[in-house]
C-alpha cells in the first residue's frame, strides 16, 4: 500500500489548478440513469470514487466512456460520456453500495424511470451512522412504496411517482439530491422546503435542467421541480472543488506561503472566508480564481461550528483543526453534522497538537511547533488535516493509508510538490 512522506518547513508558493468536485461529480454521474439519452460530463477528477460510480452505472446497463487523463497545466479535465439507453438492472448490490455510501444516489433516478429499485442499505461508515431515512421519506412523499428487505431498500412506484410538497426536518446534501432526481421525471410539482444549498446542488439542478427539467429556487432553500415526462441529453462541466480549494487555502496559510488557487470561487466557500481572514489569512477574488496568504505573523485561533451551506462545512472541519493547532491561543472547533468525526485528533497529537475532545467539542491549544510523526489516515478529510500539518512539522511525517486520500484529493502530492513542498508518494 502506498505511503506519503513529507519534510515539513517549505512556505508553498505558485498556483493549484482546483480539480472539479467529486461530491458534485458523483450525483451529476447518477443523474445519467435518467435519460436515455447521452449525458457528457466533463471537468471530471480523476478520482477513485469516480472510478467506482462508473463501474456502479455499468451495472445497471449504463455505457461508461471515461477518458482524459489530465496533461499540462491542469489536472482534471477527464470527461465522461454516460448512456442509459436501457437499464438491464435496478439492483444496486450490498457488494457495491458498502463501498461508497454515494452509491445510494441511484435510488431516486432508477425509481423514476423504471418504477422500481433495489438498493443495499449502505451500513455504517467510519464517521457515523449516517442514516437514509430522509431519502426514503421524501421519495414516500412523492408515493413510492419503501420495504426494507434483507439488508435492501425494495422502493416501487409502478404508476410512476406524483410531486409533492417535501419538507426536510434536517438539512441533507444526499436526500436533496435524490429529491431531485426523482422529482425531474414525476407527475406535477415537487416543493422542496429546507433543501440543501451547497453549490454541488445548484450544480446538479442547473444540469438536470440542461437535460430538460423545470427546477427554480436554484441557491435558495426552496426548491420548486415541475415534473416533466422525460430528459434528453446534455453536456455539463462539473464545478469546482470548494473543499479541495479551502484545504489548499489552508495549506498556504499553515506553511505562511501564497498560492493562487485556479478556478477557486469565494462564494462557494461561504463562512471559510470569514473563518480564515478573522485567523489572519487574507483572500483575494480575481477573474482567475482566489490568491491566499497570511496576513502577517502568526494566525490567531478561531471558534467555528460545523453548519450546512452557507455555514462553515464539515469537510473542512479537520483541516482546520490542524490549522487552528499552530495558531496563537485556544480554538473550539464544534462538529454537529456527524457525531465521531474527530479521529484526526489522536493523530494530529501524535504531531505534537494539544487537542482535547469533550462530545462534539475539541479544543485547540495553539501551540509554535509541529513534529513529524508517523501516522495513519482514517477517512477522506482527517487524512489530508495530517497533510497539512506535515507540512509545516519539524522533521518527517510517514502517512500510512493512503487509499483514502487517493478517493477525494486529485494528485495532491503533486500539486504541493509542484509549489515547493517536500512531499513524495512511496509506492510498496
Ligand atoms: C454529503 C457529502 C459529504 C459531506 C456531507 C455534509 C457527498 C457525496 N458527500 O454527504 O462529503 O460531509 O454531505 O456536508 O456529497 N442524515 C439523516 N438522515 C438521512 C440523511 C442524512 O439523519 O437520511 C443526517 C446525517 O447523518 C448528517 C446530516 O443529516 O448528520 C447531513 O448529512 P448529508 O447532508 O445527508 O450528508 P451526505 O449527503 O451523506
Amino acid at each position: 500500500m502506498d505511503k506519503i512522506r513529507i519534510r515539513g518547513g517549505q512556505p508553498l508558493k505558485g498556483e493549484i489548478v482546483i480539480s472539479g468536485a467529486k461530491n458534485a461529480a458523483l450525483p451529476l454521474m447518477a443523474a445519467s440513469l435518467l435519460t436515455e439519452e447521452t449525458l457528457r460530463l466533463t471537468n471530471l477528477p480523476d478520482l477513485a470514487d469516480i472510478s467506482f460510480m462508473a463501474h456502479i452505472l455499468s451495472e445497471h446497463g449504463v455505457g461508461v466512456y471515461l477518458n482524459g487523463n489530465a496533461q499540462g497545466s491542469g489536472y482534471s479535465n477527464r470527461l465522461v460520456e454516460l448512456t442509459a439507453g436501457r437499464i438491464t438492472s435496478t439492483r444496486a448490490s450490498y457488494d457495491l453500495v458498502r463501498k461508497m455510501r454515494a452509491s445510494v444516489l441511484v435510488l431516486g433516478p432508477l425509481l423514476a424511470r423504471e418504477g422500481h429499485a433495489e438498493v443495499s442499505l449502505p451500513g455504517g461508515c467510519a464517521i457515523g451512522q449516517r442514516p437514509i431515512d430522509l431519502h426514503l421519506s421524501a421519495l414516500e412523499a412523492l408515493g413510492a412504496e419503501i420495504e426494507l428487505l434483507e439488508g435492501y431498500i425494495v422502493a416501487k412506484a409502478p404508476k410512476g411517482l406524483k410531486g409533492a410538497e417535501v419538507v426536510f426536518p434536517k438539512v441533507s446534501v444526499g436526500a436533496t439530491e435524490n429529491l431531485l432526481m426523482a422529482a425531474s421525471l414525476a407527475q406535477g410539482t415537487t416543493r422542496i422546503v429546507n433543501a440543501a444549498r451547497e453549490p454541488e446542488i445548484s450544480d446538479l439542478a442547473d444540469c438536470l435542467n440542461k437535460m430538460g427539467a423545470r427546477i427554480t429556487g436554484i441557491g435558495g432553500g426552496t426548491l420548486t421541480v415541475e415534473g416533466v415526462a422525460r430528459l434528453h441529453g446534455a453536456e455539463h462541466a462539473v464545478v469546482a472543488d470548494r473543499i479541495e480549494a479551502g484545504t489548499f487555502a489552508m495549506a498556504a496559510a499553515i506553511t505562511d506561503g501564497e498560492l493562487e488557487l485556479l478556478g477557486a470561487r469565494a462564494e462557494h466557500l461561504g463562512a471559510v472566508i470569514e473563518v480564515l481572514e478573522a485567523a489572519g489569512v487574507t483572500l483575494r477574488e480575481s477573474n482567475r480564481g482566489l490568491s491566499v496568504k497570511r496576513a502577517n505573523g502568526r494566525l490567531s485561533a478561531a471558534t467555528v461550528e460545523t453548519a450546512p451551506f452557507p455555514g462553515f462545512p464539515t469537510d473542512l472541519q479537520a483541516q482546520l483543526m490542524a490549522l487552528m493547532s499552530t495558531a496563537e491561543g485556544t480554538s473550539e472547533v464544534t462538529e454537529s453534522i456527524f457525531e465521531n468525526r474527530f479521529m484526526h485528533v489522536p493523530e494530529l497529537c501524535r504531531m505534537g497538537a494539544h487537542i482535547e475532545v469533550k462530545g462534539s467539542k475539541a479544543t485547540i491549544h495553539g501551540c509554535p511547533r509541529l513534529n513529524g510523526a508517523e501516522v495513519m489516515a482514517t477517512d477522506l478529510r482527517a487524512s489530508v488535516s495530517m497533510i497539512l500539518a506535515g507540512l509545516v512539522a519539524e522533521g518527517e511525517t510517514l502517512m500510512n493509508r493512503v487509499y483514502h486520500l487517493d478517493r477525494g484529493y486529485e494528485h495532491v502530492e503533486r500539486k504541493l510538490a509542484d509549489c515547493g513542498a517536500d512531499i513524495e508518494r512511496l509506492k510498496t
